[in-house]
């Protein structure tokens, strides 16, 4: 495992215990992505980066054998106190240690934008998903979180947010990827509000979200920094509350037969 993978492995790890109070994006997210998928009580359903799996009551309701793959030990271990999945794999989306063919349904709820390389996930699924086989996945876009890389702008030239590709690049990554998956892909925005920028930066942390690619790591810092950071934030909704985008893509494809 890469030193990169390593570090969000263990972030959100690290957060398992307090992913579930912060995860409100992902449960909205979560929610719609499940509408797409098709209706069926048969076949294997394969759940990438499941997280501490709190949608498998409804992902069990919609397959005959649920597989559950992540890469952070640490989720896996909530996700295991669900019980309902018949396998718990520990494995980067990018090398998945199953066989070529295997399953019916693919499901991933905003996993894909840790992955460095989306079209190698692309091809994973192409390989791993049966002819046939449906696949929802959403992710993080271009324009998340981007009033608050604004702010941080304002304060010095660090990489404190991750970089999200546009729709138009992850749909062509995808595509020229997995020539035998036809992938469609449309966007919502999702603007969630916050008392300050302390609250959304401790929102990152709990969901193990902050880990940011070159930010050299130096936890939270010191209350004038946090008044300079709130003075910057540019949206604010009429009450005072912070507005933070997230630009949410759901891939949707279907394996040729
Ligand atoms: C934001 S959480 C989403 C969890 C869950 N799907 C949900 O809806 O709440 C992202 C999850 O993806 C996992 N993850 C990140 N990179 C991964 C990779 N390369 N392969 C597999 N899982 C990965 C993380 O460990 C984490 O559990």
């Amino acid at each position: 495992m890469s030193a990169q993978f390593q570090a969000i492995a263990h972030h959100f790890s690290k957060a398992s215990d307090s992913y579930l109070g912060a995860a409100r994006l992902q449960q909205q997210v979560g929610y719609a992505a499940l509408k797409l998928l098709p209706e069926s009580r048969s076949g294997e359903l394969l759940d990438l980066g499941c997280g501490p799996a709190w949608l498998h009551p409804e992902l069990i309701t919609r397959c005959h054998s649920l597989l559950a793959v992540d890469i952070s030990a640490g989720m896996l271990t909530k996700a295991r106190q669900q019980g309902l999945a018949t396998r718990y794999l520990q494995a980067d989306a990018a090398a998945l240690p199953l066989s070529a063919n295997c399953v019916d349904r693919v499901f991933s709820n905003l996993m894909l934008q840790w992955c460095s390389q989306p079209e190698q996930v692309s091809r994973e699924l192409a390989r791993v998903s049966r002819p046939g086989a449906s696949l929802v996945i959403t992710t993080l876009l271009d324009g998340t979180l981007c009033e608050f890389k604004q702010a941080f702008q304002q304060l010095d030239d660090q990489p404190h947010i991750n970089d999200f590709l546009s729709a138009s690049l992850l749909l062509e990554k995808m595509r020229s990827a997995s020539p035998e998956i036809d992938w469609q892909l449309h966007t919502q925005t999702y603007p969630l509000t916050y008392p300050d920028v302390l609250a959304l930066a401790r929102e990152l942390k709990s969901l193990g979200a902050n880990y940011v690619v070159g930010k050299p790591s130096r936890g939270l810092t010191g209350k004038l920094y946090w008044q300079r950071l709130n003075a910057a934030y540019p949206v604010h909704t009429p009450d005072e509350q912070l507005v933070a985008s997230y630009e949410v893509g759901f891939l949707i494809g279907s394996k040729r037969t």
